[in-house]
Formats: C-alpha cells, sequence, structure tokens
C-alpha cells in the first residue's frame, strides 16, 4: 500500500503557491483570486475544499460561510444552489478599504469543478482536503474531478495536483485509492529536534513532503526534512523578510498570499 518513498518529487524547482488564490490582493476562494494567482506566475493555486448539504465539493476555507461570505450557516447544511446566491467578495471591500475593488462585489463561491473548467491543465493545483471527517466521501469525489479533468499524473512527478491535509487519515486514504497522485502532510506543529526523525520517517511512507507552520520551524527542522528526502513547503510566508529566510533554510516552495512578491524575491537565489 505505502511507496510514497518511490515517487519522484513533482518539481524540482522552488514552487510558488497561491495561497488561496492571490488573497493578499482579492477576496480568497474566488475564481478571480485564483486568475490573479496565475498573472502573477504562482506555479499552484492552493485550494481549500469543503462539501455542500448535497455533496458537491465548494472552495472555500472556513466549515461556515460566515467569515467569506454575507451569509450564515454551516457548509455541510446548505445546498449549493444556496450557497450560489451568496456575495464571496463584498467582506474583502470592507475588511480592506484600502484594496477594495468593484469588480470583487457580487463575486461567486466556486465549486472545484469549476476551477477545474475554467483553468484546465493550464496551471498545477494543491488542494487541502479541510474537515474530512464532516464530509464522507470527499476524497473519493476529489479523485474522481481529478480523473475527469485529466488532472491525474501516472506519478507524481505528471500529477498536475498536489493533495495536502491537516488529517493523515485523508491522506491515507487518498494514497490507498490512488498512490501516484503527491501528498503533502501539513504540521501545525511540527515535531522539532530529536523527535523529528521519527515523525518525518512515518509520513514518508505516504507523503512527497510537509507543509508546516512557518512560525514554527527553523532551519535545522529544513534541514532534517531535506535529508529525509522530503519536500518542505511551509505556510503561510508574507513578508519579503520571510521568504528570503526560508529559502536560505532551503525550503523547496512556500504557500503565500503574495505570489507577486515572492516571485521577486526567489530571483535573487
Ligand atoms: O494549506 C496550507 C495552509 O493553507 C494551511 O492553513 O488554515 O490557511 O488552510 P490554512
Ligand atoms: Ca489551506
Amino acid at each position: 500500500v505505502f511507496a510514497a518513498s518511490n515517487q519522484p518529487a513533482p518539481d524540482q524547482k522552488i514552487i510558488n503557491v497561491a495561497h488561496r488564490g492571490a488573497s493578499g490582493h482579492a477576496p480568497e476562494h474566488t475564481l478571480l483570486a485564483y486568475e490573479l494567482g496565475l498573472e502573477m506566475k504562482a506555479d499552484y493555486i492552493e485550494i481549500d475544499l469543503q462539501m455542500t448539504k448535497d455533496g458537491v465539493l465548494i472552495a472555500m476555507h472556513d466549515t461556515t460561510v460566515n467569515r467569506t461570505t454575507n451569509g450564515t450557516g454551516s457548509v455541510s447544511n446548505m445546498t449549493l444552489a444556496e450557497i450560489k446566491q451568496l456575495d464571496a467578495g463584498s467582506w474583502f471591500n470592507t475588511r480592506n478599504p484600502e484594496k477594495a475593488k468593484d469588480e470583487f462585489i457580487g463575486l461567486e463561491v466556486p465549486t472545484l469543478e469549476e476551477v477545474f473548467e475554467k483553468f484546465g491543465r493550464s496551471t498545477n493545483y494543491y488542494i487541502e482536503t479541510k474537515s474530512p471527517n464532516l464530509y464522507p466521501g470527499m476524497e473519493t469525489e476529489l479523485l474522481r474531478l481529478m480523473d475527469e479533468y485529466n488532472l491525474t499524473g501516472v506519478n507524481a512527478r505528471s500529477s498536475k495536483v498536489i493533495i495536502q491535509s491537516f488529517f493523515t487519515d485523508s491522506l491515507i486514504l487518498i494514497h490507498e485509492m490512488n498512490p501516484n497522485v503527491p501528498l503533502v502532510q501539513l504540521l501545525s506543529r511540527p515535531t522539532l529536534g530529536e523527535g523529528a526523525a521519527a515523525e518525518l520517517a512515518f509520513i514518508k511512507e505516504y507523503a512527497i513532503g510537509v507543509g508546516p507552520s512557518f512560525a514554527r520551524i527553523n532551519e535545522e527542522y529544513v534541514q532534517q526534512v531535506r535529508a529525509e528526502g522530503l519536500q518542505i513547503h511551509p505556510y503561510t510566508v508574507n513578508t519579503e523578510e520571510n521568504m528570503r529566510r526560508a529559502l536560505e533554510w532551503g525550503v523547496n516552495g512556500v504557500f503565500t498570499d503574495y505570489p507577486d512578491v515572492f516571485r521577486e524575491v526567489i530571483k535573487e537565489f
């Protein structure tokens, strides 16, 4: 079942992941934010997944629509038709008056299928299974859509998608269903120091890398991950200073709300 260690890395270059799209500039998880990320030459658009009451995967970070739309309620209690009526852009203008734009007003919550329809194989996707315990079948539906849109490669390197999760069970389930999909274990509290090796050895059984909180790692940890043969993509790195630090430590890429800034910093290395 476990064969991740035999998989080549999906990409050897340093990757620029547009976190929730170019979410420092536009409302997160809207098609416009993803488009902007690609205009800024991000290598991957990052998508958090939730699932509607009628079983449709949508791009949204939270389990409720409260923060990023003009509605209220849990995604799991709402149909897609209900969610499609919401305005997923105006909150950004209220929260960030200096970045507000009329074009953000009335933006829809996209389904994962709409994202695949729009961008196809023109980009790469870094997709997170959020709260998989709330949404049985989420992984099956994700792999089905990846196949339908021809985004699943014959090995990790040729896949257009990396799947990430904080939930190990979700990743192992995906690995069992399709061992060719590259997986990244997110770590909000990575084990540093002597304990790192055991944690990383376990992760290497099913994943090609780790996505730790940047605030909780150091250079030694990055070296330990690389020595284990795993990739490391910390989240969320938004200042030039932290981007330079991450690159000096030897990361393989970062999640950032500002792919335009990271693109410029990468050039220094
Ligand atoms: O997926 C990497 C990073 O996005 C994890 O944190 O809360 O932004 O999904 P969060
Ligand atoms: Ca995420």
